[in-house]
């Protein structure tokens, strides 16, 4: 068996060297060997028969499955990822590797695995509490999953980065991802950590393990190792129960509140009637925690994306967006949402402004993580 295993892995490396496969793509399933090591040995026990990796990618932990299960298979949504994983397991010869182009939303499998794996993907699906259902309904009595979120601290953390390298598009990316959080909107989002466990415990299912990564005292993901799923029924479906893509978060934000409504207040030329900017600062002072967390990232869309403000006038924003967003704005119960929407639509078209002071930016990211790091009781200092 362990020959073999080596002789499966040996063979993947090469093939990934002859594939022409992304860097990320070789660099990613190369990493996973020992990483996917890591993780199996902390989700022990299981039998090693098949396992599921769900929103796979191009493979990049399938493949170091294949060391250590009989049949191992892949799913994901999208082509390109999928063609090119099925491109390498052609080149590597190996057998015992399966990768489907479907999605989780509407796939059903023909069998149940021993172990499955969902890492990072859940952010991208319509709706969380389905797609752990999907994952509790594939796994076998005895089985158990590895099921990991993005989380409040994830966004963040890629902005600061995408700030530190100026990178514009990962920024306006990661902004997006953000703002689907405040307006609780379907896909790109994120979770709050620690709302994922309550969904697999009350479909029955035991969590062995919760772990979470932190960035400067924020968490950015939760990691769950779930086991022994009860069987299922269309009766024990909880799909009618809210899903809780946005929780409000624990805590006192009147830092940042006020310095939100200080970034109101000095901002030039921002396109709201004095009602309007009122009605704003009061908003923000007294939104719940929803909001309240990333109101200095709210500020940093406007600076990037700019024209987010004048929701309540007929500006240069209202006639590049038409008239779709008004109806919906209308339908949004207050400014911060409606700015959130505004800030959304800009995003999804994609285009920064073309001049915007990085230093501006810093300066609000450097405030958020000094805030954040108070909250959470440590040092001065900045986490990378
Ligand atoms: C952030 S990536 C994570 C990939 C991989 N699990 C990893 O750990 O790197 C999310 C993946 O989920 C896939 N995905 C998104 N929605 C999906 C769906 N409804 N069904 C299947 N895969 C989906 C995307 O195509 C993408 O490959």
């Amino acid at each position: 068996m362990q020959t073999s295993q080596s002789q499966s892995e040996a063979a993947i490396r090469r093939a990934l060297l002859d594939s022409n496969a992304r860097p990320y793509t070789r660099q990613r399933i190369e990493d996973s060997f020992e990483a996917i090591d890591a993780t199996l040995a902390i989700a022990e026990p299981f039998q090693k028969g098949a396992a599921i990796d769900i929103g796979c990618g191009a493979g990049y932990d399938t493949f170091a499955l294949v060391r250590h299960f009989k049949q191992v298979c892949g799913v994901d949504a999208d082509q390109k990822a999928v063609r090119e994983a099925q491109r390498i397991a052609r080149l590597a010869q190996v057998s015992n590797i399966e990768f489907v182009m479907a999605s989780i939303d509407h796939w059903v499998p023909a069998d149940r695995y021993d172990f499955a794996l969902c890492n990072l993907m859940s952010h991208n699906v319509a709706s969380r509490v389905k797609l752990i259902e999907s994952i509790v309904q594939m796994m076998k009595r005895e089985g158990a999953a590895v099921y990991s979120d993005e989380c409040e601290g994830y966004a963040p953390m890629e902005i600061h980065r995408a700030i530190l390298s100026k990178d514009k598009r990962a920024l306006v990316a990661r902004l997006h991802q953000l703002l689907f959080g405040f307006v609780g909107g379907t896909g790109f989002r994120f979770f709050i950590a620690g709302s994922a466990r309550p969904i697999f415990e009350r479909l029955g299912c035991e969590v062995s393990l919760e772990r979470r990564s932190l960035w400067n005292g924020i968490a950015t993901t939760d990691f769950l190792v779930v086991r022994n799923p009860q069987a299922l029924t269309s009766q024990s479906s909880i799909l009618s129960a809210q899903d809780s893509d946005y929780a409000p978060l624990a805590g006192d934000f009147s830092e940042l509140r006020a310095r939100f409504v200080d970034v109101i207040e000095k901002r030039p030329n921002s396109g709201l009637t004095a009602g309007a900017r009122e009605d704003l600062k009061r908003q923000a002072r007294e939104s719940s925690n929803r909001f309240a967390p990333f109101l200095l990232h709210l500020a940093m869309a406007d600076l990037v994306l700019s024209q987010i403000w004048p929701v309540n006038s007929r500006g240069r924003f209202l006639t590049r967006v038409g008239n779709r967003l008004e109806a919906s704005a209308a339908r949004l119960p207050g400014p911060l949402e409606r700015i959130c929407l505004c800030a959304l639509r800009v995003a999804g078209i994609g285009s920064p402004e073309k001049e915007f002071s990085w230093d501006a930016v810093s300066e609000l990211d450097r405030e958020f993580i000094e805030i954040a790091r108070r909250r959470a009781g440590l040092e001065n200092g900045i986490e990378d």
